[in-house]
């Protein structure tokens, strides 16, 4: 909890916020091995060719099914709310939306989740009434207050055994921070892990920029679900390094990414070590602000050549040698500066928009053998942004439908969902973890 969160849960802070109509975060819930995924029953409504798929998923992850409204009792707090709206052909049947939902909206408990799934617009019946789901889950999202989340989720006809993975990842704690977001799920052969709680097991990860922040939370969720997590930074974070990757029970690859050699090295470290890479996290990035006037070209060379260069460099040779091994991952880190755009950074979010070009252009390229996605992160609680002045600070953190900023094991778990094994439909995505940010939005 942040120190404005705890003022606005004092005696004193809930009157004056009250008052004042500040923000009020709520505490959100996390995944914790020792807890169920969510705070109540599922409730799944409508009538298309997911239900039967997404009711399977949600009892083999052991949370109870609601019968329905009428039949709930009258306190109960849903955990979730469901709808399966792929099956909506008509502007007139969207009424359906209202339908299920108007009457419970107000029953769903504290960080609740609401998911709505859809026909990919274009393969649909009536593209206009999928395509308008969207506004209608990010209004939600908006609304919702206590740590609730809402998304869409278009899976592709044939996809319907592909949703596993995703459907585990939005109905759980693993998503706090994932509010607002437009997931689409293709048809693709997907085999269940032998264990869910370690999916990764015998998967080998390079997670790079692993020393601290995102990328030493990246390394240590991803080893927690059971890959071996080679992690990547300077030497100059050397120390900080080994500390991690021991924690994790990881291996250390101290380099500059950016080194004329350095796709090579970690080609020969990945293959000599381990026999190849499942996973590839591009997690090093750097920022060098100034407004464009005043951005000297060393500026904007630094910050292309560690978020963006360094990346496809290090891709083209994972490819060439066949490093990346079949069903592999590359996850790229976005931002949503590369969305929205943001004063002073007009070198960073040229390359975070970038790293959107190659999820585009990679993912359709290497479709069938390996998927490739990207997070884009809001404010997360980092070195990075602790750096940011404090009223801009403050503003950046409030200005989500959460009003708080996300923590690194946020962007951490989107990773993992990206990397297990049972995403191979989760192909060519670029998913915010921005607590639903206003910019860019
Ligand atoms: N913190 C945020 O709010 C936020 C928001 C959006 C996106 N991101 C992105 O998330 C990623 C991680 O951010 P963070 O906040 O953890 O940053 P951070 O500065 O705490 O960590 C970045 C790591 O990358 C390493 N690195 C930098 N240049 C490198 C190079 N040439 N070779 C190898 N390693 C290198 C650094 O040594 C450092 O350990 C970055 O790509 C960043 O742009 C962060």
């Amino acid at each position: 909890m942040d120190r404005y969160q705890s003022f606005a849960r004092s005696g004193l802070g809930r009157f004056v916020v009250g008052k004042l109509g500040l923000p009020n975060p709520h505490p959100l819930r996390r995944h914790s091995p020792d807890e169920p995924p969510l705070n109540g029953p599922v409730l799944i409504g409508g009538g298309g060719r997911l239900v039967d798929a997404v009711s399977a998923v949600v009892k083999s992850m052991g949370l109870d099914l609601a019968s329905g409204h009428d039949g709930a009792a009258r306190d109960e707090r849903y955990g979730a709310l469901v709808f399966d709206a792929s099956g909506i052909d008509s502007v007139e049947r969207l009424r359906e939306l209202h339908e299920f939902f108007q009457p419970v909206i107000r029953s769903l408990g504290p960080c609740g989740r609401v998911v709505v799934f859809g026909t990919p617009p274009e393969q649909a019946e009536s593209q206009i009434a999928q395509r308008a789901l969207e506004g209608f889950t990010r209004s939600v999202g908006k609304e919702l207050k206590r740590g609730g989340t809402a998304q869409l989720v278009y899976v592709e006809p044939g996809g319907e055994g592909a949703i596993e993975s995703t459907v585990r990842f939005l109905l759980s704690g693993r998503s706090a921070y994932v509010s607002g977001q437009v997931v689409r799920i293709g048809s693709a052969d997907v085999e269940a892990p032998a264990d869910w709680d370690r999916p990764l097991a015998g998967k080998v990860a390079l997670v790079t920029g692993a020393a601290r922040g995102i990328g030493a939370a990246i390394a240590e969720v991803l080893g927690r679900d059971g890959a071996t997590a080679v992690c990547l930074d300077v030497p100059a974070q050397g120390d900080e390094l080994s500390a991690v990757a021991n924690r994790v029970g990881g291996t250390a690859l101290q380099l500059d990414i950016t080194a004329p050699d350095a796709p090579a090295r970690i080609v020969e470290h990945l293959v000599q070590r381990h026999g190849g890479v499942d996973v590839v996290v591009h997690n090093a990035g750097i920022t060098r602000d100034r407004t464009l006037g005043r951005m000297d070209a060393g500026r904007w060379d630094a910050v292309v050549a560690v978020n963006l260069a360094s990346q496809e460099r290090v891709n083209e040779a994972l490819l060439a040698a066949d490093a990346l091994r079949p069903n592999g991952r590359v996850v790229g880190v976005s931002s949503i500066a590369g969305i929205a755009g943001n004063v002073g950074q007009t070198n960073y979010a040229t390359t975070k928009a970038g790293v959107i070009g190659m999820v585009d252009s990679l993912s359709r390229r290497v479709a069938g053998r390996a998927t490739v996605n990207a997070v884009a992160p809001g404010f997360i609680e980092t070195k990075m942004t602790a750096a940011v002045p404090l009223v801009i600070r403050e503003a950046g953190r409030r200005m989500n439908s959460l009003a708080q900023g996300g923590l690194p094991v946020d962007v951490a778990e989107a990773i993992a969902w990206f990397a297990h094994p049972a995403s191979a439909g989760v192909n060519g995505n670029v998913v915010r973890v921005c607590g639903q940010s206003l910019l860019g939005a």
